[in-house]
């Protein structure tokens, strides 16, 4: 029997229909056996301010680490924003790196997707995360990649992935998720 993994989801869309976050719900459906998915919101995730941090953090900021910490891998669909990844997530970030001697962030296993509206799939935004995750000390998946395009004709009206062939590869990108997380696991 393979083991049990927990992985974090995370959207860098707050919108309500958005299709970074549909994409995040379709892999709790497509989603090996022995992979729990948890989708965190954002939303309550205050602006970054280090005068804020001094006096203590942010009971949601809490939460999130926490549920970082206790998670065996992330998982991160974000938008394309402005040829980046979006504030929202970035934001989060900033808070979870605080303090660099308390991240939750240190080798943590993360594997990132995206949809765009149009034809780039978040390609740039992906590379920007990497970047971030970099200097984080994060654990990236590199390959497969998942650039979703043209988002608006890979989701029915429910918000639900329809395209055979994302479907498919999202499949073979989780379970490469599956076995990159075990794989540091054991390290
Ligand atoms: C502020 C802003 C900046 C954007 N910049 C880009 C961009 O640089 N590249 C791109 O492909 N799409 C860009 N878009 C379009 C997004 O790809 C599109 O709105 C996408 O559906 C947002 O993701 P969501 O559906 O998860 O909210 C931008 C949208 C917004 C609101």
């Amino acid at each position: 029997m393979s083991a049990n993994i927990k992985v974090l989801a995370i959207s860098g869309s707050l919108r309500l229909k958005s299709y970074n976050t549909a994409l995040l719900e379709s892999a709790k459906v497509l989603r090996p056996e022995n992979m729990e998915i948890e989708i965190f919101s954002l939303k309550d995730i205050p602006l970054y301010n280090e005068d804020v941090e001094k006096e203590g953090f942010p009971e949601s900021v809490k939460i999130f680490k926490d549920k970082i910490a206790k998670s065996d891998s992330l998982l991160i669909a974000s938008p394309e924003y402005n040829y980046s990844f979006t504030g929202v997530l970035k934001n989060a970030i900033d808070w979870a790196s605080r303090p660099a001697s308390d991240s939750p962030l240190k080798k943590k296993p993360y594997a990132i997707m995206g949809v765009s509206g149009g034809n780039s799939g978040t390609i740039r935004s992906q590379m920007h995360f990497r970047q971030v995750a970099l200097f984080n000390d994060m654990a990236g998946m590199n390959k497969p990649e998942v650039y979703v395009t043209n988002g608006k004709s890979k989701f029915n009206e429910k918000n639900e992935l329809t395209d055979e062939p994302t479907i498919l590869h999202l499949r073979k990108f989780l379970t490469a998720l599956y076995d990159w997380t075990l794989l540091n696991k054991s390290r």
